[in-house]
């Protein structure tokens, strides 16, 4: 074009920095309003999710209209940030095509001048407009096209945080075969801002039967989710011989054990739930599910997980022990929905089938105390008293926030 006429393409050229700015004004507003309806939409999800899971106590507790309030809330918003950024969209074009046809005009006049005073044929002025013309196009869709990825810089932001989570190692040291001692050197743990476990020194070797108690939100489960290699501590762990954040996970997984305080039941039936993909025979499920007290008719019936107890949740978690044959075993308030009788058998069985193996269970009911051969308590992500048994329930009552109450 430039060897058509240097002038006409000048007004060209004025175009392109009107079309940037456009790409840079409408593609922030447009990219801010899609944020906006990317937060809500995730935000919907989630309160839909919550308020199913939750029915029971949305209805009980009557607040099926405050969360109808917040899903309008959040549908409002996913409305209004909807249309901003297809406003957004339909404005820069209407900018664009405006700033298009004012070149187009620009060149018509100027070309008509230049016809006028024979300073252009007429073949040349058309070959130009023409040449504009068929240019005009593929310049709008590119902006669109810039405009577009402009605009979905904060959805690949958020897909790139994603990709950027460090994923668990899979590499590191085996344990060997040697028992597997426990010595535990200040460990600390800090999630967020509040400190978990704030120093504890603690050595348990092979074979103990250890109880641990203490109030809620004293750093049991922590304690038990380090040792299963769950989460980030500073100080020392070691296990076996080895710093337990060097482990490889999959060995470490295989030889300690951690049953968790809310146990999950998938949809899947009763085998699945005990197998969780590995070749047992049916006979060894029945005999774990015999141990951990639990009444069923049929290995293969599907379980509805809304519909079975608390105490029955557990009791399939607790069968899950059996079937496995962890070094360590570790137990967080495992049989805390069973009954009195129930829970005593279940224990015994535990106990008996890993009578030379380390337990580390946390319990709240001091009627289990005796069953173990040390006690520890834990306050405020410390350890107040590690001992016998028999001497743990005085340090659970002589704690000053207890004894005051
Ligand atoms: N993922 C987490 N992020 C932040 N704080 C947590 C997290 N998990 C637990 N906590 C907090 O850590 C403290 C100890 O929790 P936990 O070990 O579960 O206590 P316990 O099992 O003794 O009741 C509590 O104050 C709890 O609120
Ligand atoms: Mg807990």
């Amino acid at each position: 074009m430039l060897y058509r006429d240097a002038v006409f393409t000048l007004f060209l050229l004025l175009a392109l920095p009107v079309i940037l700015l456009s790409v840079s004004f409408f593609g922030e507003k447009r990219s801010n309003s899609l944020k906006k309806a990317q937060i809500a939409h995730s935000e919907i999800s989630q309160r839909v999710f919550s308020s199913f899971a939750g029915f029971e106590t949305v209805k009980t507790m009557q607040a099926n209209n405050t969360f109808e309030g917040y899903f309008n809330d959040l549908s409002k918003r996913l409305k209004d940030a909807g249309f901003r950024s297809e406003l957004y969209f339909a404005l820069n074009s209407v900018f664009n095509f405006t700033a298009g046809y004012v070149v187009v005009a620009l060149v018509i006049a100027f070309g008509s001048y230049r016809l006028a005073s024979n300073q252009l044929s007429p073949g040349e002025f058309v070959s130009f407009l023409m040449a504009l013309v068929l240019l005009q196009m593929p310049l709008m869709e590119f902006q669109k096209g810039l405009l577009e990825l402009r605009s979905n810089l904060p959805a690949v932001e958020r897909v790139r945080n994603i990709l950027d989570l460090k994923p668990e190692r899979r590499e590191g040291a085996i344990l060997s075969g040697a028992p597997l001692n426990i010595e535990i050197k200040s460990l600390r743990v800090r999630l967020e801002t509040s400190a978990q476990l704030n120093g504890i020194d603690l050595s348990i070797p092979y074979g103990e039967h250890v109880i641990v108690l203490g109030e809620t939100g004293s750093g049991k489960s922590t304690l038990l989710r380090v040792l299963s290699g769950l989460l980030p501590y500073s100080g020392s762990v070691i296990l076996g011989g080895e710093e337990l954040s060097k482990v490889l996970l999959s060995n470490l997984r295989s030889r300690v054990l951690l049953i968790p305080q809310e146990p999950f039941v998938f949809s899947a039936t009763l085998r699945e739930n005990l197998t969780l993909g590995e070749a047992i025979e049916s006979s060894e499920l029945i005999r774990a599910l015999e141990l951990a007290r639990f009444d069923f008719s049929d290995l293969d019936q599907p379980l509805r997980p809304s519909e079975l107890s608390g105490g029955e949740k557990q009791r399939i978690a607790l069968a899950r022990i059996f079937l496995k044959n962890p070094d360590i075993l570790l137990l967080d308030e495992v049989t805390s929905a069973l009954d009195e009788k129930t829970q005593k058998q279940v224990i015994l069985n535990i106990l008996r089938a890993f009578e030379k193996k380390t337990i580390i269970a946390v319990a709240h009911r001091l009627s289990l105390l005796h069953y173990f051969n040390r006690a520890i308590v834990l306050s405020d992500g410390k350890i107040i008293y590690d001992g016998s048994p028999d001497g743990a329930s005085s340090a659970l009552l002589h704690k000053p926030s207890i004894a005051t109450q």
